[in-house]
């Protein structure tokens, strides 16, 4: 299919050969063109450029035209950390939560990630799959073009590789690109509470192999974190997974700081995410390594945990990434839009070093920062187009306002 987009208001983050990934200060530019247009053939961006000097396409056969007067055109979000692969929902929690119980309290009486678990186990793959296309069509409504999924509701051999043949055929059905990963050690399961060491064996000699049989994943994950892995056990796991290829992804540092960044750092991980818990060393080890910190400030929204400090982290020249964490527990949302007003409104970042942080960088915390997250000649044809807005400072400032008029993904317009 072609497109033209003519009469863009403003094409926001333009790619630069300089911004493949962003750190520090130069998260607070967005390059941008007024009074634009933009073509795209078949699934890339062919061409843009200012309409002062269009002098319209040469064949108009087969081309749908998009007239974007007063809207905007960015590139598709790229949401680099979701959980999206799961059984029903866990809103009795949630009013459990109200009522007074706390998250750690809601999992030690059998709730958390145990109870997803356990819905998970009794959910055929064709039932999960359809419930993951779902939510996949959703966040695509909201304007996300790329996305990285994990497993760990699974929690089993036969359950953590049910999610991740979802995953697979959710890359080969959906127009999103996708990432997998591996997230075996989510939870100890309670029938190996009293012998942690099995389960780890369990992961490494017989979930990782059937993964790479199946080349079932892209990264490895860890829950780092009191009560559930410890970093030598993170690191246990990590060794394992390198063997056969997967690099790591972490979460660490979302209630208390184990060191689980320095671990993370030394086995060469490509993001650490959460840190809403920071210590000095833990601050001084992510600025000096390349590693990406991704913040998840709607989990922090939802459980009403702290803010992971990004402005201290850009401040101190990290490249920081914001994803949604989208899933049953801590994040029951995949809305890239109300990441950014919390990342404006409650991480006091400002809409250039939000967007940045959802575009470029999350796709560098992917690994697909060369064709997603900017518009540029050659990129992926992942395109949003806004309502009649009066700037991209707006999508924060309107919290909770639908300002995404069309989606296009890999060159199709999608469907509302
Ligand atoms: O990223 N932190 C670990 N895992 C998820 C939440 C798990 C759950 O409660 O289901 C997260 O927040
Ligand atoms: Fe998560």
């Amino acid at each position: 299919m072609r497109i033209l987009i003519k009469n863009i208001k403003e094409i926001v983050q333009i790619a630069e050969p300089s911004r493949t990934i962003l750190s520090g200060s130069a998260m607070s530019s967005l390059p941008s063109l007024n009074n634009a247009w933009l073509t795209i053939n078949d699934d890339l961006i062919e061409d843009f450029g200012s309409m002062d000097e269009w002098n319209g396409v040469d064949d108009w056969t087969n081309l749908e035209v998009i007239d974007a007067a007063d809207k905007l055109v960015l590139p598709c979000w790229c949401d680099s950390h979701t959980h999206l692969v799961f059984s029903g929902s866990r809103e009795t929690e949630f009013v459990d939560r109200i009522n007074g119980l706390s998250y750690e309290e809601i999992a030690n009486k059998g709730g958390g990630i145990l109870n997803s678990a356990k819905r998970l186990s009794r959910t055929s793959e064709e039932e999960l799959f359809e419930q993951a296309l779902a939510r996949m069509k959703e966040i695509s409504l909201q304007g996300t073009g790329a996305v990285e999924i994990k497993s760990g509701y699974g929690l089993s051999v036969d359950s953590e590789l049910k999610i991740l043949r979802v995953i697979k055929k959710l890359k080969s059905e959906s127009p999103l690109s996708i990432k997998a990963t591996f997230l075996g050690a989510h939870a100890i399961p309670t029938n190996y509470k009293d012998k942690r060491q099995d389960y780890i064996d369990l992961i490494i000699e017989e979930m990782l192999p059937q993964i790479k049989d199946e080349n079932l994943a892209d990264y490895i994950d860890v829950f780092c974190e009191t009560n559930y892995f410890t970093v030598e056990e993170m690191s246990q796991v990590l060794e394992a997974g390198a063997l056969i290829g997967l690099k790591p992804k972490v979460h660490v540092n979302q209630f208390t700081s184990l060191g689980g960044i320095q671990e993370a750092i030394k086995q060469k991980a490509i993001s650490v995410d959460h840190l809403e818990v920071m210590e000095e060393a833990d601050f001084k080890a992510v600025v000096s390594s390349d590693i990406i910190p991704t913040l998840l400030p709607s989990c922090s929204f939802f459980l009403k945990i702290p803010y992971a400090p990004a402005k201290e982290l850009i401040k101190r020249g990290a490249p920081v990434a914001l994803a949604t964490d989208y899933n049953p527990g801590s994040t029951p949302s995949g809305n890239i839009p109300f990441v950014i007003s919390l990342a404006c409104i409650k991480m006091g970042l400002t809409p250039e070093q939000a967007i940045n942080a959802v575009t470029i960088n999350g796709a560098a915390a992917m690994e697909l920062n060369e064709a997603h997250g900017s518009i540029g000649k050659g990129k992926k044809a992942n395109i949003i187009i806004t309502k009649k807005i009066p700037s991209y400072s707006y999508i924060p400032y309107s919290f909770g306002s639908n300002l995404i008029e069309t989606v296009i993904i890999s060159g199709n317009i999608q469907n509302t």
